[in-house]
């Protein structure tokens, strides 16, 4: 067996973070979560008023941010230039701008190419909007993983708890925004890459879905 890179990509809340995370338990793999690096650069320039939609200052801005993942037992951290951020990425406010930062080229090519460096010695399970299309075109697992957008909106309801001053409604709201966004920009899209197994996860357990991956992923090594 040689390890292999997997490649899961799919709209927002379609439980890509936690079956990617599984399937890199159950391999021994790295999980690399890459919204977490796009959602690090949007509550930086949040926190330092950058204005989102000012695309030359947030390129800048990313340009001379050092976005660290590192895995951990508790779940992945990330650092901005040393700094854990990663309680601070997971705002309503972050999730609202995170789809128009994302479109920025300054932006996109300096992530996409942190990701191929941890890419490089194989054994990642990397999850995103463009990893199979754009990022790992060679990689040699590809999963689509979607759900219908009530059911995706429900995950993120239940997930933002306490947080939740917000209802169902406008969650949707917000989540169909931001798939538009990511399916319309011109830069490395949301698209299904032709050779990527495609799977819909309404209905379906965690369980069932991780191990069909890892399954896939064991014959692909
Ligand atoms: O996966 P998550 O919902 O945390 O991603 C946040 C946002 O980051 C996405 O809506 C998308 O705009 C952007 N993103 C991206 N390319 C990736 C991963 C995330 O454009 N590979």
């Amino acid at each position: 067996r040689h390890p292999i890179n997997i490649a899961i990509d799919g709209p927002a809340g379609a439980g890509k973070s936690t079956v990617a995370r599984l399937v890199a338990n159950a391999l021994q793999y790295i999980y690399v979560d890459t919204g977490a690096m796009y959602r690090a650069v949007t509550a930086v320039a949040l926190e330092r008023g950058i204005p989102p939609d000012d695309e030359e200052a947030v390129g800048r801005l990313a340009e001379n941010l050092d976005v660290v993942l590192l895995p951990g037992d508790e779940g992945q951290r990330v650092l901005a230039d040393g700094t854990d951020v990663t309680s601070r990425i997971r705002t309503i406010e972050v999730n609202r701008n995170v789809s128009r930062v994302a479109t920025y080229e300054a932006v996109r090519t300096k992530m996409a190419e942190a990701q191929r460096r941890m890419a490089k010695a194989k054994g990642v399970v990397m999850d995103g909007r463009d990893i199979g299309t754009h990022v790992l075109p060679d990689a040699e697992l590809k999963v689509f993983l979607t759900a219908t957008p009530r059911e995706r909106a429900l995950r993120r309801f239940k997930e933002m708890g306490d947080q939740a001053n917000i209802t169902l409604k406008q969650l949707e709201r917000d989540i169909a925004e931001r798939d538009r966004m990511d399916q319309e920009r011109e830069i490395a899209p949301l698209l299904r890459a032709p050779d990527a197994k495609f799977i819909d996860s309404t209905g379906r357990t965690i369980e069932q879905i991780v191990d069909e991956i890892v399954e896939w992923g064991r014959a692909a090594s």
